[in-house]
């Protein structure tokens, strides 16, 4: 399972400026990929910088149980002997994805062409998270997939034994769908093709390309369309996974909200298609500077230099969610303390990830004294001098939401606590120290 199930209240409070180095964990989507592409390609792939997530050791672990060869060498450093596409064999056991969506759903697509059977269960959060949207597109590559009432996990999936590839338009902005499509097409023959309205990240497209696949990517009226040639021979590649961008919000959102706080953060992806917290933080007038551009891993990393200053509400345009969706709550913490309201429009999906992400926040945040406006999907949250806090906020199974809300209390007039910290090992399993390196007040 993803964490112990004892819960972990925790508190965060007011105290120094935050000075010092961050360095964020790796990237958690391109640390799924690399164990999932290493799994299916022939050769051993070394990566190094990967996420020792609870969501990630999950993988990896279902990579062992599909046949692959998987080993921890040292702190990031693991090496992955692959099996080749189409060459999964069928896991012994129930495969135990705990917390993480990505891993399940990637999963469920790179074993669903090839014919075994495996069975798939998560944690209470995973297994209340709907699963259509991958199984209607597998089931149409000629995978029989029985599920839980709902579409819910556990699920069942026998893969094709004779798959046809898919042209398919995904019908919400989700890089999980496209992914696992894309890596269910790697062992059909022909060419698969993905459409997507709005552009989602791109790592596995980017990472397929490394590996040796045949892909390409057509910017159209219709979005983006992505067409992959199968059974296709990936070649094992080193992987140097950059530091997620996401899991560097929260320091970065903290030094923005401490008074006196000046960090830097090195070597963090600037993905365009995972950069829209950051081009909305620069909207609000957040004082942050990106230095020693450069690329690394195939992806474009940089050094981000982080000061506190005054801030005023954005309203979010809805063509921006895709590229900052795992971002909205700790952008909400953000825009409580800036002038003005700030908007989030077009942000439903928000309501079926790790928790329902609006509620979670809404709730959270009114506890602290915040005036918040949600609807289906919308979100708005006014700006105030001075935060009151002194509220508990319940997680809900989300390390998202417990680590917006440890920031929330960095800054807040009196102590936020949440009612359990522990999901944050799922992507950010040095949270704390961290923290408390830069000099926050931070304490289970
Ligand atoms: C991810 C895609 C996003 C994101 C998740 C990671 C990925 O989900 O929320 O944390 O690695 O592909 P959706 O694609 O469902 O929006």
């Amino acid at each position: 399972m993803s964490h112990s199930s004892e819960p972990r209240p925790m508190t965060s409070r007011r105290g120094d400026p935050l000075n010092g180095v961050a360095h964020v964990p790796g990237d958690k989507s391109i640390s799924h990929r690399a164990l999932i592409l290493g799994a299916l390609s022939v050769g051993e792939t070394r990566i190094t910088g990967l996420l020792e997530g609870q969501d990630v050791l999950d993988t990896a672990k279902a990579m062992a149980a599909f046949g692959a060869q998987v080993e921890r060498l040292g702190p990031g450093e693991w090496s992955v002997h692959g099996v080749g596409v189409g060459g999964f064999s069928e896991p012994g056991s129930v495969i135990d994805c705990g917390n993480s969506g990505t891993g399940v759903r990637l999963i469920m697509g790179a074993m669903a062409t090839t014919p075994i059977t495996a069975v798939f269960s998560g944690d209470a959060s995973l297994s209340r998270r709907p699963m259509a949207r991958i199984t209607t597109p597998l089931s149409q590559f000629g995978a029989q997939i029985t599920a839980r009432e709902g579409d819910r996990l556990p699920i069942t999936i026998q893969g094709a034994a004779d798959p046809v590839p898919l042209h398919y338009r995904t019908p919400v902005a989700s890089a999980q769908i496209k992914s696992a499509i894309l890596l269910a097409g790697l062992n059909a023959p022909g060419e698969t093709v993905v459409i997507e309205a709005e552009p989602t990240r791109d790592h596995s497209e980017r990472m397929l390309a490394g590996f040796g696949a045949e892909i390409r990517t057509e910017v159209t009226d219709e979005g983006n369309v992505i067409t992959l040639v199968g059974r296709p021979e990936l070649r094992a590649q080193p992987v140097a996974v950059p530091r997620d961008p996401s899991s560097a919000a929260f320091p970065v959102v903290a030094a923005l909200i401490v008074p006196g706080s000046t960090i830097r953060v090195p070597g963090v992806s600037r993905n365009p298609t995972r950069d829209g917290l950051y081009v909305t933080l620069l909207e609000m007038g957040a004082d942050i500077s990106f230095e020693n551009a450069r690329e690394e891993g195939g992806e474009p990393v940089a050094d981000l230099v982080v000061r506190h200053g005054p801030l005023k509400g954005v309203a979010v345009p809805p063509e921006r969610a895709a590229s900052m969706i795992d971002e909205f709550p700790i952008l909400s913490v953000i825009a409580a303390f800036a002038e003005g309201k700030t908007v989030m429009n077009g942000v439903a999906e928000l309501r079926v990830k790790e928790s329902d992400r609006i509620d979670a926040m809404a709730r959270g945040l009114r506890a602290n004294g915040v005036t918040v406006e949600e609807t289906r999907d919308s979100m708005t949250v006014h700006g105030m001098e001075k935060v009151p806090g002194g509220g508990m906020a319940a997680t809900c199974l989300d390390h998202r939401i417990a680590m917006s809300f440890l920031v929330l209390g960095l800054a807040t007039e009196d102590p936020v606590m949440v009612d359990d910290g522990s999901p944050i090992t799922t992507s950010f399993p040095d949270f704390l120290p961290l923290m408390q390196g830069l000099g926050a007040t931070m304490d289970v």
